[in-house]
């Protein structure tokens, strides 16, 4: 495929979803995506661990080898379903070539995913994070990658992000529709605090969910091979490999800071008493609940 300069586009709604205008000119191809039974989908809101649970998920579907991990970046060894930009990469298309069982990712809200997921009963795993710490991660997300608008300034990404104005859509809606769906479809719904707090117990809920046995040993040497620290220093997980056009690393690392509670050092305290009004209003009703904090 020949590759073309890299480019900021703007966002188009698809279904009421604010998506790149390359994607939402190539739908019917998302829509159309052949999921497979055994496929294991990763799905997040941006900015909520994916990377993570995709490394995890690799070294779990290889045993724990370390090496075969790292035959290429993860953004090939695992794949968005729904990027697509023509000239550049597509998704659809890649996963296509990929040997089962795959391993795939998106972004996509729930009410997005393309209908053969669904009579496939491909088992799922959701990733959410707590609010205030993704819309952070985001905006230094959105600083750094070309195809972004710079936001001027994290106010007025703030304000885009709590209406929902961002590639993706509203986190708000994101994270209750994937809870929603849970009751009725295969989907491990986990938090990204959770994993921060004891990501062994949260790897085992994942072998139990893939009905998977793995020595303690490996799952050990998992754990430690997909610690912030060492898949910082990972060129196959800390994008480094991306071309510089693309995503520029110098602006901010893409495995910037991997705690919880970072937004306290950015949100103004009337910043956060708006978000939380906000927020109280937008959850109300759910039985999901985050921690800010742990
Ligand atoms: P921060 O920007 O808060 O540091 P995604 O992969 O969904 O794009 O999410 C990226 C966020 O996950 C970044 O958050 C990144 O640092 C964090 N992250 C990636 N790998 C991690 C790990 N092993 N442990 C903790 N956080 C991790």
């Amino acid at each position: 495929m020949e590759k073309k300069e890299k480019f900021t586009e703007e966002l188009v709604d698809v279904h009421g979803i604010p998506l790149l205008r390359s994607i939402a000119e190539a739908w019917s191809q998302v829509e159309g995506f052949e999921a497979r039974p055994d496929d294991l989908f990763i799905a997040t809101y941006p900015k909520s661990g994916i990377t993570w649970v995709s490394e995890i998920l690799d070294l779990i579907y290889n045993n724990g080898d370390v090496e075969k991990c790292k035959r290429d970046a993860i953004f090939n060894r695992v794949p968005l379903m729904e990027l697509i930009q023509p000239g550049y990469t597509n998704g659809v298309k890649k996963l296509g070539e990929l040997k089962s069982p795959r391993l795939l990712k998106t972004h996509l809200p729930v009410e997005l995913l393309p209908s053969s997921l669904w009579k496939n009963d491909c088992k799922m795993i959701y990733v959410s994070r707590n609010t205030k710490d993704v819309a952070v991660s985001y905006y230094y997300f959105y600083k750094k990658i070309k195809i972004h608008p710079k936001p001027d300034s994290w106010e007025e990404f703030l304000e885009k992000f709590m209406t929902g104005k961002v590639m993706f859509g509203s986190w708000y809606d994101h994270v209750k529709g994937w809870w929603e769906k849970k009751k009725d479809y295969r989907i491990l719904y986990l938090f990204y605090e959770d994993m921060k707090e004891d990501p062994k117990r949260e790897l085992l809920k994942m072998l139990k969910f893939l009905e998977k046995d793995l020595p303690e040993e490996t799952v050990n040497k998992i754990l430690y091979h997909t610690s912030f620290e060492i898949m910082k220093e990972n060129p196959t997980t800390n994008y480094t490999m991306m071309p510089e056009d693309e995503m520029d690393n110098k602006i901010s690392p893409f495995m910037r800071k991997g705690i919880s509670g970072d937004w306290k050092n950015h949100f103004t305290v009337a910043q956060y008493e708006r978000f939380e009004k906000h927020y109280n209003q937008q959850m109300e009703g759910t039985t999901l609940k985050f921690r800010s904090e742990i």
